[in-house]
């Protein structure tokens, strides 16, 4: 454990988003890890449509579209949910990871986790959706990413994370990777296909 990070709001992101701006290392590569900004637009939409249809399948929060990276950066609301983005920086900038923190609980995770005897409270819960474009898949860059974003809910007095719609039983790395960060499976629901509810617990 790190020393202890000053507690936040969502009004201070607000005012001050690059607050939590982290400057990492994959390897030799730099990597800005940050909020997503209202002119982020472009390149929100260039990483989507080049997601792949195997990540599609495994990734589906909103439409991934350039549209919907438009209207998702018109329309920031960091009281709702904060949507970080992972930079190559550079002269000409990608973004290659983008992470949902959403700080509240759906009804249909509150549902799902009630039937398995778990209270969330979306006041206290967040719900979580990563995704890294699939050129960095499985080179470290989400793990590399996963620690400042827990601080950051940690540091907005979050109790426990959720998976958005769960994951694909099928989806073996995700299911490392949520466990290597210590998510614990609490049950399974089925769409057109099976998936598993994980929670990480953050006190
Ligand atoms: C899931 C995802 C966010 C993880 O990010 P990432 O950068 O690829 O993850 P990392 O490289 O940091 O870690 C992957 C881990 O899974 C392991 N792994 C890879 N393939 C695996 C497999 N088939 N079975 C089990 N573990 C596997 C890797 O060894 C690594 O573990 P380690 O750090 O203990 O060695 C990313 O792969 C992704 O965006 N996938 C497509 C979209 C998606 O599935 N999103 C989640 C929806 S629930």
């Amino acid at each position: 454990m790190g020393a202890m990070m000053p507690a936040l709001n969502t009004n201070i992101l607000i005012f001050n988003p690059h607050i939590v701006t982290r400057q990492l290392m994959l390897g030799e590569e730099p990597v800005i890890f940050r909020l997503l900004h209202s002119g982020d637009g472009e390149l929100l939409g260039r990483y989507f449509e080049s997601l792949s249809d195997e990540t599609r399948r495994r990734y589906g929060p909103h439409p991934l579209t350039a549209e919907e990276a438009q209207n998702l950066c018109d329309n920031l609301n960091y009281h709702d949910t904060l949507r970080f983005v992972a930079f190559k920086p550079g002269t000409a900038p990608e973004i290659i990871a983008y992470f949902i923190l959403q700080l509240g609980i759906t009804e249909h995770e509150m549902a799902r986790y009630a039937s398995y005897g778990i209270e969330l409270d979306t006041s206290l819960d967040c719900t979580f959706a990563p995704s890294v474009s699939d050129a960095y898949q499985d080179r470290g860059l989400g793990s590399l990413l996963m620690r400042p974003m827990i601080d950051s809910a940690r540091r907005l007095g979050k109790r426990a994370i959720v998976l958005m719609g769960g994951t694909q039983a099928t989806n073996e790395r995700a299911i490392h990777f949520y466990e290597k960060f210590d998510f614990r499976r609490v049950g399974g629901f089925r769409t057109d296909v099976d998936n598993y509810d994980m929670i990480l617990y953050l006190t």
